[in-house]
């Protein structure tokens, strides 16, 4: 083994957890210490805030935070905050907004609002047997034994909405669920609905032990397996959509009814087509993620849900949707997706709550509708490029820019590669020998040396 394990990390100080980690990484490197540090906030407070959102905290990790503006949401004109690190994603988003500006906008409806959890559980014996004890013994005992623990949720509007048992012994010998549906509000509600569910646990355990219905044997195969909410939330669905009369989506080079036509061939194609799929709601997810990180909010959960929600009926299909109708097109992307605007990071992150102030502090089913317009305005943006012009001309051009930092061009250098690139393509090697050409350089290993 090149390296040793080590004891206690997580006790460390900050300092000796660098020097530990830089020693035995990275060849004791001073460069590599300044690096990690260089990143600190000279703040001491906010640099604590930061550390203590995580574990072994070492440094801080930049992540661009754009904002794409000309976004009519419902009627409400709003600037999306998006923290993305991948390029053109918020020039896209801005381009799609402003393309759908004068068109009406987007609009937005949550189309339900339940989330769900399980205690997932073992037991041997009758199946009915048990299905009648959990509905006459176990049902409201569940509500009652949550009660200490619903009740700000309730006073909030909130709480469970239904519990049921359910049996799942088709699949795996003896196993059945507890499937409970909850409205958390404004939450996000992981920690409400887990404590619930814990609770949920106990009761059911305590009541089948206290019980004279069941066998010894019955009692002891009653095995609680875990108890967690579940990500994919197809309950917890909103709606975006634009949509205009076809003649008003002539495009540059294209008519309109051409544009329209190979648009919706594109949808159609993502739909049936898993490859076409993945990519097509990945684009989708640029536009997602990155509202749902600005505004703190968990994106691997957001990820999960929508990719299990494309699969739903077997297959991996598109997450949005075109109609061309009677001479009007429609485009509309239907997300599940659970999002909170109260507790975690939302009101400890400084970044977030300018975000969440900026979008005019909104509670949980419009931070929902404006994370699906940015879902949506990132894939037209997307097909759009895709069947017109092509995607790598918006991009290259970022991608110029990406290899001129890592070369510390200048600002006049810079913008001299963009006018010499104009009608020609960009790639590594074409720019670093214009680079070379023009410095009087034979390698960039040249500058390295200077
Ligand atoms: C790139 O991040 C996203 C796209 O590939 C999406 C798409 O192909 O629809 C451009």
């Amino acid at each position: 083994m090149k390296h040793k394990p080590v004891e206690g990390f997580s006790k460390m100080s900050k300092q000796g957890k660098i020097e530990w980690l830089v020693n035995e990484y990275l060849n004791a490197s001073e460069k590599a210490v300044q690096t990690l540090t260089q990143y600190w906030n000279e703040d001491t407070e906010l640099q604590r805030l930061h550390d203590e959102f995580s574990e072994n905290t070492l440094s801080n990790f930049y992540m661009p935070l754009g904002f794409a503006p000309n976004f009519l949401i419902d009627g409400e004109l709003l600037c999306l905050p998006m923290a993305i690190e991948e390029s053109s994603v918020v020039a896209a988003a801005s381009k799609s907004a402003k393309f759908w500006l004068d068109k009406g906008g987007f609009k937005t409806k949550i189309l339900s609002k339940i989330k769900l959890g399980h205690v997932h559980f073992m037991f041997e014996g009758d199946a009915e047997k048990l299905n009648h004890f959990y509905l006459e013994t176990v049902l409201a005992k569940l509500y009652k034994d949550t009660a200490q623990i619903t009740k700000n949720m309730q006073s909030r509007g909130g709480g469970i909405l239904n519990i049921k048992l359910v049996d799942k012994t088709s699949e795996i010998q003896n196993y059945y669920q507890i499937h409970a549906e909850f409205d958390t509000v404004d939450s996000m509600g992981a920690n409400f609905i887990n404590s619930c569910l814990e609770q949920f646990a106990q009761t059911l355990k305590r009541e089948v032990e206290n019980s004279d219905e069941f066998t010894n044997d019955e009692k002891d195969s009653l095995q609680i397996v875990m108890c967690i909410l579940s990500n994919y939330t197809p309950d917890c669905l909103v709606r975006a959509e634009v949509g205009c009369p076809i003649e008003m989506l002539a495009d540059k080079d294209v008519s309109a009814e051409e544009f329209v036509e190979k648009f919706a061939r594109a949808v159609r194609i993502a739909e049936v087509e898993p490859y076409r799929a993945t990519t097509h709601n990945k684009g989708i997810m640029n536009g997602v993620d990155a509202v749902v990180i600005a505004t703190g909010n968990d994106f691997r959960a957001v990820e999960a849900c929508a990719h299990a929600f494309a699969s739903k009926d077997g297959r991996y299909t598109s997450l949005t949707h075109c109609e061309v109708k009677d001479g009007e097109f429609r485009f509309w992307l239907d997300l599940p997706i659970s999002v909170g605007t109260v507790g975690g990071l939302t009101s400890l992150h400084p970044l977030v709550k300018i975000a969440l102030e900026i979008l005019g502090n909104p509670n949980s089913d419009r931070l929902m509708e404006i994370t699906a317009v940015a879902g949506l305005a990132q894939n037209f943006a997307a097909i759009r490029s895709l069947v017109t012009t092509g995607i790598q001309k918006g991009h290259m051009k970022m991608h110029l820019l990406n290899i001129l930092n890592q070369l510390e061009a200048t600002d006049e250098e810079k913008e001299y590669f963009v006018t010499y690139f104009k009608d020609k393509t960009v790639s590594h090697h074409s720019v670093i020998s214009e680079f070379c050409r023009i410095r009087g350089i034979n390698s960039v290993e040249e500058l390295k040396k200077k």
